[in-house]
């Protein structure tokens, strides 16, 4: 393990008003997202939508820290035959990779999944490593609910969040830990703050027992948030004071930097909360974001598949970056996204 060349990545990853752009979306994710804008998801549509993104300059030079991947576009050309991971190089951002193989069910835990991917890990990271990736991403999934989530799932997804963490450091390759509460359901903001508390203690606990090193990881978390179903959602300040509360008391310093998933929160209600949460400082790590909806949300729908609205969509997607790029120093005013 190379430890100097990890923290160096992993510095980069949540470096000064930068943060990451994940467009790992599933087949199923991207095919989900290509129905709700009538595009057919083609090798070639998603080829030529995440080429878009790639090549819209200001963004992936002044915001954009790092790219997660899926495993079809690590390996996917440019239309002009260049590879999208050396776009992605030259634009000054990082390539990383997801790595997990996604979710199944948990056995006698009703409700509740596991992610699976451990088997054969080592091996696919050094494929990765020499396509180019230098960090990689693991999403564990809880899910809130009557009765859950259960110890078994809880502790199942953590212990393997850990072996993930410690096999990509061992491979030359930065973690990013992703635990993520989901915000579906009807719960109130305590109960996901508990929840919450709860996930992050246990992951930190796995994470020593793997002998991670916690200055090469970065924490990918959810913010702590009522359920979108919820009957009385709490305000911004509430989401920033809790999330950085529970932050502070089980995240140790040492970790190289957090980066929040959107996790179905709207463009702009992510931007605001981590705006708050960076106007709270001086915090213990750099607090970015790592989005996939609230980055991509609006340039999705603005291009539609049609060559045409590129331009356009590029200035979408270049606006979230840099609104999001503020919010991450704290910087961000509502002004900012009318005068857009
Ligand atoms: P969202 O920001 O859309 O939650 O996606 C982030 C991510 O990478 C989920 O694994």
């Amino acid at each position: 393990m190379n430890k100097d060349q990890l923290i160096k990545i992993a510095r980069a990853i949540v470096a000064k008003g930068k943060g990451i752009l994940a467009a790992d979306e599933s087949s199923g994710t991207i095919k989900r997202r290509f129905d709700a804008i009538g595009v057919e998801s083609t090798e070639n549509n998603r080829r030529d939508y995440r080429e878009m993104l790639f090549r819209t300059t200001s963004a992936m030079k002044n915001q954009i820290s790092g790219v997660i991947l899926f495993d079809e576009t690590i390996r996917q050309n440019a239309k002009d035959g260049k590879p999208l991971v050396q776009l992605i190089s030259e634009s000054g951002s990082l390539p990383g990779i997801k790595v997990d193989k996604g979710t199944k069910p948990l056995p006698f835990c009703p409700g509740e999944v596991i992610t699976e991917g451990l088997d054969g890990l080592g091996e696919r990271l050094d494929e990765y490593r020499k396509l180019g990736a230098v960090f990689a991403k693991w999403r564990a999934v809880i899910d809130i609910d009557n009765g859950i989530p259960s110890y078994t799932a809880l502790n199942t997804n953590a212990h393997a969040l850990a072996r993930y963490a410690a096999l990509c450091q061992e491979h030359d390759i930065v973690p990013i830990v992703e635990p993520e509460v989901l915000m579906d359901g009807g719960h109130d903001i305590d109960r996901c703050y508990a929840i919450t508390e709860w996930v992050l203690k246990t992951v930190f606990s796995d994470l020593y027992y793997q002998r991670v090193m916690l200055e090469g990881m970065v924490l990918k978390p959810n913010m702590v948030i009522s359920g979108k179903k919820a009957e009385k959602r709490a305000g911004p300040d509430e989401v920033a004071d809790k999330t950085l509360r529970v932050l502070k008391n089980c995240v140790p310093p040492a970790v190289s930097g957090i980066a929040f998933l959107s996790g179905g929160q709207s463009d702009e209600e992510a931007t605001v909360h981590l705006n708050l949460i960076n106007q709270m400082g001086p915090l213990p790590w750099p607090v970015t974001f790592s989005y996939g909806r609230a980055l991509q949300h609006e340039p999705q729908t603005v291009w539609a598949g049609k060559a045409e609205n590129v331009a356009a969509a590029q200035r979408a997607f270049a606006h979230r970056a840099r609104m999001n790029g503020l919010a991450a120093q704290g910087q961000w005013k509502h002004d900012l996204e009318k005068a857009a």
